[in-house]
């Protein structure tokens, strides 16, 4: 009998890689891709795997506590690993309440739907949250977020993950569910949706478009390339100890004009321009409402316990990705067109 793994959220960025990881090393397992296809949900990121036979996708709503329910009574679910979310702090901070309902009630329905199908008999079972280092809050110039900071979110989507975090360790500590949670910091690379830093300003830069640099461009971001973050969730989630947390970061740190800068530089050699045109474009624009100064993650947890480590530097995971997008014209030009036009005029105007 093959495993039942429901996967929700996988059919957006870091969803769909997890999704690809688990379809094509795991044969023993029926994955459920469970996604409402929002805006950032889209199917097309797995055109390569979606034939397969340990494969199926559910279109529904997380929020929709009696379809989650049923859908857990159908299937029997063997572990549950939860991605799907509303992501983009920036949409947060014109519409705090749509992340509410998905991220905290969202999760709250699939929490409920483990502990009454699992009934009392845990064993062999887990529900895996998939969380981020905004939880924690902003960094001065030095150190570094470890399991043990206490949390201090200040935008409407780090609250309301930090709000998802505090249920599911309210359900291990309440009710003995089986849970992991692991806190990653930003990710980069292939099917990213063009509304967060990396993809927009390729997409920017191909089109000769302004590069909209919140504030002064010097807040700090560690990075790590979706990949590694999709083979870390595979460790935590067959290795992780149940009750546990795990910080996963890129040991990456980028001042955003230092990152920007060097994608540029990228773009130009790609593009046959020369040195320093697509820098041209760059634009400082108002700042971020709240902008965290700064993130960085201490991984040495998940490193010294599961032997988790990164494999690309950025040098290699920026051209990567860099490719991935000027060798998917199709898949951007979807994407950008549409609703995202509506949403990019709202977020920087006409520029
Ligand atoms: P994303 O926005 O690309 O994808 C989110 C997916 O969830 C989409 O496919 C969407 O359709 C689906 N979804 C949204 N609301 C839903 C609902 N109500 N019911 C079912 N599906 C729904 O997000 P991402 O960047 O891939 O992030 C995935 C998870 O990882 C999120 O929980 C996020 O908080 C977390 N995370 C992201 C990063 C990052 O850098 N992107 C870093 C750390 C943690
Ligand atoms: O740290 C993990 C988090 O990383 C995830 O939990 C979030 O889901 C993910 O969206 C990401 O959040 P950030 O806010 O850090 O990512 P974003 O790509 O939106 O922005 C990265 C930095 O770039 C941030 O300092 C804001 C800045 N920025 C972003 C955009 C979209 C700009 O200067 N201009 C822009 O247009």
């Amino acid at each position: 009998m093959k495993k039942n793994i429901l996967i929700t959220g996988g059919a957006g960025f870091i969803g769909s890689h997890v999704v690809r990881l688990f379809i094509n090393k795991y044969p023993e397992y029926q994955i459920f891709n469970l996604d409402k296809l929002t805006y950032a949900g889209n199917l097309e990121n797995l055109s390569d795997i979606d034939k397969s036979e340990n494969y199926t996708f559910v279109k529904g709503d997380i929020t929709d506590g009696n379809f989650v329910f049923e859908l857990f009574q159908k299937h029997n679910f063997h572990g549950v690993i939860h991605l799907a979310a509303e992501s983009h702090v920036d949409r947060s901070i014109s519409n705090p309440m749509e992340f509410i309902i998905t991220n905290i009630v969202g999760t709250v329905n699939l929490l409920n739907a483990c502990k009454t199908t699992w009934k009392e008999n845990f064993e062999d079972k887990l529900f895996y949250h998939i969380s981020t280092d905004e939880v924690y809050g902003s960094l001065g110039e030095t150190g570094m977020f470890t399991e043990k900071t206490a949390y201090d979110p200040h935008s409407p989507y780090s609250a309301s993950k930090a709000g998802s975090d505090h249920m599911v360790r309210a359900y291990h500590d309440t009710y003995g569910l089986p849970v992991v949670i692991t806190n990653c910091s930003n990710n980069y690379g292939p099917n990213q949706f063009p509304e967060k830093l990396i993809p927009l300003f390729i997409n920017n830069i191909k089109n000769k478009k302004p590069l909209p640099v919140y504030g002064q461009g010097v807040n700090v971001r560690d990075w790590l390339y979706v990949e590694d973050h999709a083979a870390a969730i595979d460790l935590v989630f067959h290795k992780g100890k149940t009750g546990e947390t795990y910080n996963i970061g890129g040991n990456n740190e980028w001042k955003n004009i230092e990152l920007i800068k060097k994608l540029c530089s990228i773009m130009d050699k790609k593009l046959g321009r020369n040195e320093g045109e697509s820098a041209e474009l760059i634009t400082y624009v108002k700042d971020r409402a709240g902008h965290d100064l700064r993130y960085a993650i201490d991984s040495s947890k998940i490193k010294k316990e599961l032997g988790w480590e990164p494999s690309l530097n950025f040098e290699q995971g920026l051209e990567k990705t860099v490719d991935w997008y000027l060798n998917n014209n199709q898949w951007l030009n979807n994407v950008v067109s549409g609703a995202y036009e509506t949403y990019y005029k709202k977020q920087y105007g006409n520029s």
